[in-house]
């Protein structure tokens, strides 16, 4: 659709409504909702409003460079999207389009373990620096093969998800019985026994992901895992110093500070609440990634001055994808770019280094 009410769009959040009015109820409340009270979904925003910037003035902000570098890839912002289910729900082209839109916005795509569009389907979309978001499933050898398989793809990361050992309670999955749609397959299983879904159970997502997932994954299969690729490995789920530490220890080579979008334990903090406990404990022995309520490029600046490599987006790629396709995903992109390009410059920062603590402060400060 390229009616008026696309142009008009002027930032990231206007999609969900969209989204919302376009896709069945199911599926927009399986995108939309959190866990629970939901308290963790709503403070992952407000919780961004709490900290306030410390601009600086009379700097010479004539030429702004957003780009960074992420585990040695040269990205053009530092604003890359995080793995999101069955992105087919929202459009038939999927997490193909995603692809596409984030190749063509310069940054990193990753992709989910429960994506509608395999490995190889994505990387036949073209070139693109890509992470594979892996849950660890109970077969180890389904495992090897998932990890085997997104390596040929040329994916260059593994992001292993560390908050789900069960599934957070969603109440309007439970209601509504959610189940994916008849038409489509969580294709990275296909091939693999685990492709057999029971989609006449009532219970639906929880009852066919829920089996599947080990409930025992513990820090030696995250070192298992490292025996297994020579891809980095970044650990997805991470909220305290104590974790943090215990994950440099181990070898990890990168962290994802995640509430997993407020879908798994409720009251937890938002994630920039906790983002800076985190940084400390890391001391920048390796780098520190947040996702969690990202929707302005004043977000993705915060979590850069409280320490974070770079930020992942969730929601506002499967709203896009589901108001407009491609075109809504590029668009979010480069809004986000933009939005995050104006702040540094009216913040005073010309490069992502130059951004730092001092730009921003937080209700925690001198406490
Ligand atoms: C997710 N998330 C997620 N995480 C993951 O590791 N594997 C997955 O398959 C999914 N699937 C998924 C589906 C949907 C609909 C949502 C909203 C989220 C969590 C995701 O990677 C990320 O942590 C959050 O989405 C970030 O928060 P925002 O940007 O959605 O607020």
């Amino acid at each position: 659709m390229t009616s008026g009410k696309m142009e008009n769009i002027t930032n990231v959040m206007e999609y969900e409504a969209i989204a919302r009015e376009k896709l069945p109820k199911m599926v927009y409340d399986f995108y939309a909702s959190g866990a629970e009270d939901q308290w963790t979904l709503h403070e992952n925003r407000s919780a961004f409003s709490r900290i306030l910037f410390r601009p600086r003035i009379l700097i010479d902000v004539s030429n702004i460079d957003t780009t960074t570098t992420i585990l040695g890839f040269e990205i053009s912002m530092p604003i890359m999207v995080a793995p999101t289910a069955m992105q087919k729900m929202a459009h038939p082209e999927g997490e193909l389009a995603t692809a596409r839109a984030t190749s063509a916005a310069g940054t990193i795509m990753t992709l989910s373990l429960s994506g509608t569009c395999s490995v190889e389907e994505v990387a036949s979309t073209g070139p693109g620096t890509r992470f594979f978001q892996l849950y660890v499933i109970e077969d180890r050898n389904v495992v090897r093969q998932l990890v085997r398989r997104a390596e040929k793809a040329g994916f260059k990361a593994i992001a292993v998800t560390v908050d789900r050992p069960r599934l957070g309670r969603r109440e309007a999955d439970i209601k509504n019985r959610f189940t994916l749609p008849s038409y489509l397959t969580i294709k990275n299983f296909e091939g693999l026994d685990l492709a057999t879904i029971d989609r006449t159970n009532d219970s639906g997502f929880a009852t066919y992901v829920g089996y599947q997932f080990d409930r025992s994954l513990n820090w030696k299969d995250l070192k298992w895992l490292q025996t297994i690729t020579k891809l980095p490995i970044l650990v997805k789920g991470v909220l305290t110093a104590e974790d943090a530490s215990l994950a440099v220890q181990e070898g990890i080579a990168g962290i994802i500070v995640s509430n997993h979008g407020a879908r798994q334990l409720d009251y937890v903090p938002a994630t920039i609440m906790a983002l800076e406990e985190v940084v400390k404990a890391v001391q920048g022995r390796v780098p520190v990634f947040l996702d969690g309520g990202v929707r302005r490029g004043t977000d993705v600046f915060k979590a850069l001055a409280l320490g974070a490599s770079g930020v992942f987006i969730g929601r506002p790629v499967v709203f896009a994808l589901a108001a407009d396709g491609e075109a809504g995903v590029r668009k979010v992109l480069q809004m986000l770019h933009d939005e995050f390009e104006l702040t540094m410059a009216l913040s005073g920062c010309r490069s992502i280094k130059e951004i730092t603590r001092a730009h921003v402060m937080t209700p925690w400060d001198n406490q």
